[in-house]
């Protein structure tokens, strides 16, 4: 079976591809390498470089792999507060890069489709831990593309029978244990990656961004979920899709960790005292975001392997040690 995965050079496709080659899948990997990384792909994958808004890239990219079968979409704009800087370039490069990708991917028959969705479509959850069938409410433009990617893929299903399973992500993080792949984002603006440069000597401190939210200690709380875990989820979802049932989960570990909470781990793994210093709140962010992810565990037999916030922050520390400045492309 060959799998199409796009943003395969990136965070987290390149440790889904990484785990889709172990278990044996024919992979390729369609990147621009705006943030991707052409060394953060397996050597087993073949490696298209391209655009998906260039629907002739598209085009000669299913010219070449006709066997392509199935599709995992992770090449997206990613960051909540950019895409309120700039919306139209959110929309244009979440939104119209996958209707090019679907145009040609039906034409070619495909018939399953996993896409990269998100937390940041549950802004106003009225039940924590949040469970698939709170009302999505998108909390950003960002959010907002991933909820317009979910109706588009709701219509292909009905048209052309392409079956999907939307993940929808809560904090992922942390690094494969080989070493070899890990995060690498310019800017960075996730938290473990932002603390553990503190440790490394490449920033003096870390910001937290609000100590009066209404949780115990007063910062903001999320679900992180390791990046192999997330992978794992893919492969589940992907060899799910053969029933013929497009799905819907909510991934995260299910457990919430405060901003404080990390730190303190990082402080824990790295030995290193990372100052912290206590900032404005940072616009956009909820309290907490916790997924409920019974649903994928009940039907798909899913469960997070490195749930311990030591191990997340572990994993990405020898990342982060082993490459303090990333990947050397
Ligand atoms: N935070 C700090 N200081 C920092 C960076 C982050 O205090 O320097 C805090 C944030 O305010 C937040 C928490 O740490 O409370 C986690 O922030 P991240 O930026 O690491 O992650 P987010 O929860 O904001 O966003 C992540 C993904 C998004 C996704 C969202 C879904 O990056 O793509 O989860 O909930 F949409």
């Amino acid at each position: 079976m060959a799998i199409l995965v796009t943003g395969g050079a990136g965070y987290i496709g390149s440790h889904v591809v990484d785990s889709l080659i172990n278990d044996g899948y024919e992979v390729i990997v369609f990147d621009n390498l705006q943030a991707g990384h052409r060394q953060a792909v397996h050597a087993q994958a073949a490696f298209v470089l391209g655009n998906l808004l260039n629907k002739a890239d598209v085009a000669a990219l299913f010219a070449a792999y006709p066997q392509i079968d199935g599709i995992m979409h992770f090449a997206s704009r990613i960051l909540v507060g950019e895409s309120m800087q700039i919306p139209f370039v959110y929309f244009h490069d979440n939104v119209m890069a996958l209707l090019n990708l679907l145009e040609i991917a039906t034409q070619h028959h495909v018939k399953r489709f996993i896409l990269s969705s998100t937390a940041n479509l549950f802004d106003k959850p009225n039940v924590i831990p949040i469970r698939e069938d709170e009302p999505l409410i998108p909390g950003s433009v960002y959010g907002e593309t991933k909820f317009f990617a979910e109706r588009i893929l709701h219509w292909m299903d009905t048209i052309y029978g392409l079956k999907y399973c939307f993940l929808r992500y809560f904090n992922a993080c942390g690094a494969h244990e080989n070493g070899h792949i890990g995060e690498d984002h310019d800017p960075e603006t996730h938290l473990i990656p932002l603390t553990l440069q503190v440790a490394l000597g490449k920033r003096e401190h870390i910001s937290i961004f609000g100590t009066d939210y209404d949780t115990p200690d007063g910062t903001c709380i999320r679900d992180y979920v390791h990046v192999l875990d997330l992978a794992r989820a893919h492969i589940l979802a992907l060899e799910a899709l053969q029933d013929g049932q497009s799905r819907v989960y909510n991934l995260g570990s299910g457990t919430g960790y405060s901003v404080l909470e990390v730190i303190e781990a990082a402080r824990a793994v790295t030995g290193h005292p990372i100052p912290a210093v206590v900032g404005a709140r940072r616009a956009g962010d909820l309290p907490v975001l916790v997924a409920d992810s019974t649903r994928i565990k009940r039907e798909l037999g899913w469960q997070p392997r490195y749930d311990s916030l030591r191990v997340m922050v572990e994993t990405a520390w020898r990342w982060h040690k082993a490459h303090p400045d990333g990947f050397a492309d």
